[in-house]
């Protein structure tokens, strides 16, 4: 497939996925690249455009990030962001230094409307600031189409040769017209006609794969999350039941969880593929037995997965193919500075390939951003309640047991935690709360039921928002929401008598548990 695409390259800034993703929101497919990347390859993709992201360093110091100025030579349009900018005007003899005045934050800028980067953008608009160094004299063969109070050259284009330096962030939300830029940018000054939508993808893919797959044997870990069962799903459609799936239930899911993947995916589901579900609950339940320290749960639930998935893979046999659901955020982040991509192993199922007898990996969702993931989901028909599933670790509840993992405790927090989220849905509140869930914690105090004492278990309420998982604030959730659902789960859930909510973000806390 000859895909029109838009390139990325990465010189170790925050928003550097930010930016492809926006891209990507014009129907115009992108992929990053290290700034390390050689001109030769850059050139052999034959982008319609280059797009240069920022990055932490100043760019006339000695060992700072570069390229070679080659790249504005090639005749193909470069958009230049922050660090990017400053780059493509130091290297072709413009003036970069620290600025007088630092610029953070939500700035005023005045726009030259007729600069094709600023198509329908009004003449003054607020965008995202974020620099210690500013450009004090634009390169040669520049004209300055954009300025601030305090920042002569807020953006400056040379039209002639399809070059354009933006000093704010327009791939950030808290720049009104960032996407309008951007959009002014890949399908206006690159010409791309926009073409990348996920009805085409996910039909692409699917011929794709059975090409591939041909008369092969496919074999698939099925955990219920939203990768795997996007992947399962687009594999099912296309090759039927030359797939097998294996789901595990290790009896660390959420309530009804085993049953509503089985719904989907089992013989009475929608798909003709071979289902092969294992409970192995007990199995996890003795392996934890005794166990407080959250690694070392973590590690046993992880071995204990392989363990049965290799038990399962024997009895399958030799395959042709596995399937894991990488998705493109897992290529990517390899580190700032975006070294050549190296391939984490998927978190649910690392080290799967091992256990397995097969001849070749198949990454159906590889290219893919999460959303972007969501989208092919429902495209390829998979229910809006797994599409939209909420993230859950891969070791499940028993990171949400602080202590040791019974399979009384593991009843108390899925009665617990079913209940917060129904509860949560009938506020309306589910789809605008980043993650949340009842965990258990390890604290029994004194409490009084009708005439009697009561020595019962804390439950933990989380909600959390999040935009990276890396750093999250404790959702505002009204009070009597609060007060319903910590009424319900001491009525209903035997062995609880204290709500508590967690008010912790994330640092301090983490999201989790444990
Ligand atoms: P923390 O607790 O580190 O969580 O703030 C950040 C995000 O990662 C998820 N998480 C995990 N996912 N295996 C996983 O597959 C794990 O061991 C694990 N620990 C945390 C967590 O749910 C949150 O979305």
């Amino acid at each position: 497939m000859d895909q029109e695409k838009v390139i990325v390259i990465d010189f170790g800034g925050q928003y550097n996925q930010l930016v492809a993703r926006r891209v990507r929101e014009c129907n115009v497919y992108c992929e990053i690249y290290s700034y390390k990347t050689d001109i030769e390859q850059i050139k052999a993709m034959n982008p319609k455009g280059i797009i240069l992201t920022g990055g932490p360093n100043s760019c006339y110091g000695s060992d700072s990030q570069s390229c070679t100025k080659e790249l504005f030579e090639l005749g193909i349009p470069v958009l230049g962001l922050c660090y990017g900018a400053q780059l493509m005007m130091h290297l072709l003899g413009g003036k970069v230094e620290k600025a007088p005045v630092q610029e953070y934050g939500k700035t005023e800028v005045f726009v030259d409307t007729s600069s094709p980067l600023f198509t329908d953008v009004p003449k003054s608009t607020i965008c995202w600031m974020s620099h210690s160094d500013y450009i004090s004299r634009e390169a040669p063969g520049f004209t300055v189409c954009a300025h601030t109070a305090d920042c002569p050259v807020a953006a400056a284009e040379n039209k002639a040769q399809g070059l354009y330096a933006i000093q704010f962030h327009p791939e950030v939300l808290h720049t009104q017209e960032g996407t309008k830029m951007l959009h002014n940018f890949v399908r206006g000054i690159c010409g791309c006609s926009g073409t990348w939508k996920m009805d085409a993808f996910v039909e692409n893919s699917i011929q794709e794969i059975r090409k591939k797959v041909g008369s092969g044997k496919v074999l698939c870990a099925l955990s219920g999350g939203v990768d795997s069962s996007v992947a399962a799903v687009m594999m099912a459609k296309a090759i039927g039941d030359q797939l097998t799936c294996v789901f595990v239930d290790h009896g660390l899911l959420r309530k009804n969880e085993g049953d509503e993947v089985e719904a989907v995916f089992g013989p009475k589901g929608s798909y003709e593929l071979n289902f092969i579900r294992v409970n192995a609950q007990e199995r996890f339940y003795e392996k934890l037995a005794g166990v407080e320290e959250p690694e070392k749960k973590r590690k046993i639930i992880g071995e204990e997965f392989i363990r049965v998935f290799e038990e399962e893979a024997k009895k399958i046999g030799a395959v042709d193919f596995l399937v894991q659901g990488t998705i493109y955020p897992d290529v990517v982040e390899s580190g700032l500075g975006g070294e050549s991509a190296v391939i984490k192993s998927h978190h649910n199922v690392g080290g799967l390939p091992d256990c397995v007898d097969f001849r070749e990996i198949i990454e159906p969702l590889r290219n893919l951003f999460k959303d972007e993931v969501r989208k092919a989901g429902l495209e390829l028909g998979i229910p809006e309640h797994l599409v939209f599933r909420q993230p859950f670790p891969g070791p499940g509840l028993g990171i949400r047991i602080i202590g040791e993992v019974t399979a009384d405790k593991v009843r108390i927090v899925q009665d617990a935690d079913a209940i917060y989220r129904e509860e949560i849905a009938k506020a309306g509140l589910n789809r605008s709360i980043g993650q949340y869930f009842a965990a258990l914690t390890n604290m029994r105090s004194v409490g009084v039921m009708g005439d009697e004492r009561t020595y019962d278990y804390a439950v933990a309420l989380r909600a959390v928002n999040t935009i990276d998982f890396m750093t999250a604030e404790s959702a505002e959730i009204p009070f009597e929401v609060l007060q319903t659902v910590m009424s319900r789960i001491i009525n209903e859930v035997r062995g609880v008598n204290r709500v508590f909510y967690d008010l912790t973000s994330k640092p301090p806390g983490t999201i989790e548990f444990e």
